[in-house]
């Protein structure tokens, strides 16, 4: 089970030493959400911010690209230092290029999928993924309610890996607090993004135990192949 603390929801003065929180809080990776203004209606930060805060962990770093036109940021996000780059599946016949440049660049491969559109358009593309990112809030901003419509999503995601014997992550992202975090886990997933339940808590490491435990108990019952 991989907790990923969504540097959204840090205090944009102190970059770095959130940062450092999340070092020293025992979560897997840093999410790190990018938003151009266009495909979603914010706009977050972009490579420089990245490769500023490289340096200071070795933790990974989950870039999730919001942006009309990702082509043109893999390079930068590759320099910058992200271990792991998602683009849309909303981007459409966009798509198939993009997962094969950022697989050229040597990072893992994700694709992130909104709530209202169908978990039928990730099909073409499971056998390039690592890892599947399940939007569980319409993207832009952080601190919105979960959309438990989402939890079938997860459910299909999940019997594809054991009918297709594929390894893709499952990860959720949007409105994910202890008890949508333990509902996701039930339903399949196995990678975490919170921004702010993880961030609003003093002590980070003691959220991100804390939601370790909550998921490991709720995850379902390993099928035997
Ligand atoms: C939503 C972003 C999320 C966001 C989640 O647009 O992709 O990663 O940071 O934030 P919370 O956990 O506050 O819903
Ligand atoms: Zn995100």
């Amino acid at each position: 089970m991989i907790i990923a603390p969504s540097l959204l929801a840090a205090n944009y003065g102190r970059f770095a030493r959130e940062t450092e929180r999340v070092k020293s809080s025992g979560a897997d990776w840093l999410h790190l959400d990018v938003m151009d203004g266009h495909f979603v209606p914010n706009i977050s930060f972009g490579p420089d911010l990245v490769a500023s805060i490289r340096p200071l962990t070795r933790v990974f770093f989950d870039v999730h690209l919001m942006c009309s036109k990702p082509e043109i940021l893999l390079e930068p996000f590759s320099r910058a230092g992200a271990d792991q780059i998602s683009v849309h599946v909303e981007l459409g016949d966009a798509v198939t290029p993009l997962l094969w440049k950022i697989k050229s660049l040597g990072k893992k491969v994700g694709l992130a999928i909104n709530p209202p559109t169908s978990i039928a358009m990730i099909q073409p593309y499971l056998e390039q993924i690592d890892f599947l990112l399940v939007m569980t809030v319409n993207p832009g901003f952080g601190g919105q309610s979960f959309i438990h419509e989402t939890l079938p999503k997860i459910q299909q995601a999940s019997a594809w890996q054991r009918e297709k014997r594929l390894s893709y992550h499952i990860g959720v992202d949007g409105g994910i607090d202890f008890r949508t975090a333990a509902d996701c886990a039930h339903a399949g997933a196995d990678v975490f993004v919170s921004g702010t339940t993880i961030f609003r808590q003093r002590s980070l490491g003691a959220a991100v135990k804390k939601m370790r435990r909550i998921v490991e108990a709720a995850r379902p019952n390993t099928p035997l192949f």
